[in-house]
């Protein structure tokens, strides 16, 4: 069993066991609440002509409202790419949740099932698509249960056609969730990353023009639209705009996902929001975005958290999935298990990757790093992999040669730089 928290400034809001394997222990809002509360008005006005595609694109622009499936592309601009080129057009929402320590969606999902699929239902309108995949994490069975009866209520309240919505179960490859690999998969082929140009919304599932939307990024339209631009955009702290659900994991008192504001800093996060940090444990380092958004010393505790606030640190937030680790952690057995994972989860296409994430494995596993071979295998990773994956493996190995010389020298792995000492002549 997993507990999950879920808390606002003004404090928790609900504690749920989610019972993992256990789909009848989740409690979810049904139709019939949702709808008491207001909900399916606003995909009704959008459908009845009262709502315009345009207006509720100036709203969602208004609102600041960005990809919140990690790459934060703002939502309005990816809506207009996509209704630009001809029909017909598919809406595919990614609901493969697979970063490690992101859980968010799941915790939506779980509560508010509905709410989601109003989403959901209205940026398939907004783009006038065919039908409406769901792309499922195979990991989620509960979900699968919870999103099936609430998709029949829909069928059956006639909100919705039988056939419009497919829900599709993943296979458990993290690389599935990358929005042209998960396309592939969902055409029924492997799931392998295509190039780009041309974008998903110009050649997408079927080759059609394909709206591609996590599923946090659509679960926020109708309370944007029911609260106005104003109160989304309002919620940000330290210069930053909006709401996030943070995904935090690790060395914090209160694991859980906590629904917090843009910019929020980590020492305010773990101290607000998590109960501070674990009973005996001193923070030493964060991954603020799951295991591909790099690494922080925690003397970088105090920077404001969000999209393009951590690029000068060489990190980004991604899906918010922060991973709290202490002065108990070995941060030789973080990096190795990291690139254990992207070795383990590359697609094989190409060689940078494929090579790069088990080379990299392989040369963290020594206690003396080669500062130099790192960087440039690192380097060649990043300029040459097809897809984010092979670009962002790297990343927390760079943050660690970067910010934790002292704590790797504690940690007995001495950082030298082979190659350098060969041209001075002084290798041994
Ligand atoms: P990206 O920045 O390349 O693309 C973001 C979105 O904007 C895509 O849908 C892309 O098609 C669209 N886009 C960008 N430029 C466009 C253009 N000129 N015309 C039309 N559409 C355009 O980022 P990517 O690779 O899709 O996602 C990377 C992010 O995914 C990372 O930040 C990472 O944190 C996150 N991620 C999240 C996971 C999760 O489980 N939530 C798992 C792994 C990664
Ligand atoms: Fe596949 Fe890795 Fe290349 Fe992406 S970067 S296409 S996961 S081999």
């Amino acid at each position: 069993h997993h507990h999950v928290q879920f808390a606002t400034a003004e404090g928790v809001e609900a504690v749920v066991d989610t019972g993992h394997f256990h789909p009848e222990a989740i409690l979810w809002q049904r139709l019939e609440a949702y709808q008491q509360a207001g909900g399916y008005q606003l995909l009704a006005d959008c459908r009845g002509g009262r709502v315009s595609v345009d207006t509720l694109m100036a709203t969602l622009e208004n609102a600041g409202l960005r990809g919140l499936g990690g790459a934060g592309f703002p939502t309005f601009k990816k809506w207009h790419f996509v209704r630009q080129e001809p029909g017909p057009r598919y809406c595919v929402i990614n609901a493969d949740e697979g970063e490690p320590g992101t859980f968010k969606d799941r915790y939506h999902l779980e509560k508010s099932p509905h709410q989601f699929l109003e989403g959901a239902l209205i940026s398939a309108w907004a783009v006038e698509a065919k039908a409406l995949y769901i792309y499922l994490r195979d990991e989620y069975p509960g979900l699968r249960r919870v999103l099936g009866e609430a998709v029949g209520e829909l069928v059956q309240a006639g909100l919705v056609a039988s056939e419009y919505i497919v829900l599709r179960r993943g296979a458990g490859a993290y690389i599935c969730g990358e929005e042209s690999a998960l396309i592939e998969s969902l055409e029924g082929k492997p799931g392998k990353p295509r190039h780009r140009p041309p974008y998903v919304a110009q050649q997408g599932l079927f080759g059609r023009p394909t709206l591609v939307n996590n599923v946090e990024t659509v679960y926020w339209i109708a309370p944007i639209w029911q609260q106005g631009a104003e109160w989304f955009a309002g919620q940000g702290r330290n210069g930053r705009s909006g709401l996030r659900s943070f995904s935090v994991s690790g060395r914090v008192k209160y694991p859980g996902v906590y629904l917090a504001p843009a910019g929020i800093t980590l020492r305010e996060l773990v101290d607000e929001y998590c109960g501070g940090m674990a009973e005996g444990h001193q923070l030493a380092a964060y991954l603020p975005g799951g295991a591909s958004g790099g690494i922080l010393p925690a003397s970088k505790a105090d920077v404001p958290l969000d999209f393009d606030t951590l690029q000068n640190h060489g990190c980004f937030i991604g899906s918010a999935a922060v991973i709290v680790l202490s002065q108990q952690d070995n941060l030789q057995a973080v990096a190795t298990n990291l690139l254990a994972f992207f070795a383990d989860e590359s697609c094989g296409q190409c060689t940078p990757c494929r090579v790069g994430t088990e080379k990299m494995h392989l040369l963290l596993e020594r206690d003396n790093w080669d500062l130099g071979q790192l960087t440039r295998l690192a380097q060649v990773m990043q300029d040459a992999s097809i897809c984010g994956l092979g670009q962002a493996a790297p990343n927390p190995v760079l943050g660690l040669l970067k910010d934790f010389r002292a704590e790797l020298a504690q940690q007995q792995i001495i950082v030298s730089d082979a190659a350098e000492a060969i041209l001075k002549g002084s290798a041994p």
